[in-house]
């Protein structure tokens, strides 16, 4: 038995016969000398067949095979600065798992295909070099993501998907039956749990799928997406930024170090994300945004949310993220602490990633005098008896506290440099994507 490897172990394999497991990624021919190039899910190697150094059977059979055919090969790796891995396999033998059929053959060729068609066959178009990059730059966002808070005195308490009542608006609720008479609505944030869980064990994160029934097509915007949010009691809003800035660098930090061939592929521009590390993030005030984005063109009055139009404009101005606060009370979910200085601002955050990505993390301060909340529950039409429990973390030994949340999906978007975030997530879900 050859030692069995994967492709990008191939490095400290070289001289030694090995087998590699994989599948047929694309065939060059070149009369009594193939090139199969091999993909195993950690990279591409190209391989060599030469008709005169194998039995007739397993050339004329390598020859004949077909894109994505399952396949064992075994050979001799050799270091070749041309070939795009740096290496070379000199194949030996050949097992055939499957040969995919050449009356129904791979559906997605080399050639270019329409992104509709892709996401229809995305389920294997996961198997292509530019998904498998996008996927793998995920992973290292959401582990160093993880990693920062884990090192930083934070504990992991999982917050329900089932909940009780809205936390970010009523209007993109997904509803279901949960017995008898009763109605549940998958979690929209994990806030509202972590706020409890955070006067259990001071600082906590939970990471979860949330949804959102958001009925507009855009390039941002999932119906069920991915967010963490780390909650910290005795925090204010000054804190929150500071806490949000230092992972968000943090992590895209990480993502240099150990993914730059990811970023490769993606033919991002790396210069963009060390200059994210250059210097602290922009600060501005959401009057100052305001102003700002009227001196730029745009139509927006004191008082209305960003459009997505207004983000790209702000955030096309810096190299560095922006943070922007103080948005109106008005515009704000009910759990917002006021400034009290300023009643008709929250002490709110949005952080802002630059070359016109817009909102990848909403947070702040929260309210925590009982009877204020009560008060917001009661204007923003919430159940009350709904939010017993949290009216009750005020009553019992209230604190001033605060979180954020970031969704994952927007943090690759803007890391990978992509148009939209239906490619940051293996299965994405959107208004009218539900399959595959
Ligand atoms: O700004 P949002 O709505 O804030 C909250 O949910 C707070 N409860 C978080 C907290 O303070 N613990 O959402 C937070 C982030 C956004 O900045 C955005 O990155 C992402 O979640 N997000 C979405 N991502 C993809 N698709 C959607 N429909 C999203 N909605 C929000
Ligand atoms: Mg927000």
């Amino acid at each position: 038995m050859t030692n069995r490897i994967t492709i990008s172990d191939a490095s400290r394999h070289v001289g030694e016969t090995v087998t590699i497991p994989g599948w047929l990624h694309n065939i060059r021919k070149s009369g009594k000398i193939v090139f199969p190039i091999l993909r195993d899910g950690t990279g591409l190697m190209q391989c060599v067949a030469v008709k005169s150094a194998l039995p007739e059977e397993t050339f004329e059979t390598l020859k004949h095979l077909t894109q994505e055919s399952s396949i064992i090969l075994t050979g001799r790796i050799r270091e070749e600065a041309r070939a795009a891995g740096g290496f070379e396999l000199d194949v030996e033998s050949l097992e055939v798992i499957q040969k995919v059929s050449e009356e129904d053959p791979y559906p997605i060729t080399p050639k270019e295909h329409g992104t509709e068609f892709l996401m229809s066959k995305r389920h294997l178009w996961l198997r292509s070099q530019r998904q498998n990059a996008i996927i793998r730059v995920r992973h290292e966002i959401i582990k160093s993501v993880r990693d920062y808070f884990d090192n930083h005195g934070f504990t992991l308490v999982d917050t329900p998907i089932f909940t009780p009542a809205a936390c970010e608006g009523t209007t993109t609720l997904f509803e279901c039956d949960y017995f008898e008479d009763e109605k549940a609505y998958l979690t929209q944030s994990g806030q509202l749990y972590n706020e409890a869980n955070a006067m259990a064990f001071g600082k906590v994160y939970c990471f979860g799928p949330t949804f959102r029934a958001e009925k507009s097509k855009t390039r941002r915007h999932l119906t069920e997406f991915w967010m963490v949010e780390p909650e910290m009691a005795y925090a204010d809003l000054e804190e929150v930024k500071r806490v949000a800035e230092e992972m968000v660098c943090y992590v895209v930090g990480r993502v240099l170090e150990h993914k730059r061939e990811e970023l490769k592929v993606l033919e991002r521009d790396v210069t963009k994300l060390e200059a994210v590390l250059q210097g602290p993030f922009i600060r501005m005030s959401y009057d100052e945004a305001v102003k700002n984005l009227q001196a730029n063109g745009s139509e927006i009055q004191w008082g209305s949310d960003f459009g997505g139009g207004d983000e790209t404009i702000l955030t096309k101005q810096f190299d560095r993220p922006m943070l922007v606060d103080r948005f109106p009370t008005a515009i704000k979910a009910f759990y917002m602490a006021p400034d009290p200085a300023r009643e008709e601002v929250a002490l709110g955050v949005d952080v802002l990633a630059p070359e016109g990505y817009g909102e990848i993390i909403g947070g702040g301060q929260r309210i925590h005098d009982p009877e204020l909340l009560l008060k917001r529950i009661h204007e923003h039409n919430l159940p009350p008896e709904a939010f017993d429990w949290y009216i009750d973390l005020r009553k019992y030994g209230t604190v001033p506290h605060g979180g954020f949340g970031m969704g994952i999906e927007r943090a690759v978007a803007w890391i990978c440099g992509l148009e939209h975030v239906r490619e940051t997530i293996a299965f994405p879900r959107m208004i009218y994507t539900l399959r595959p």
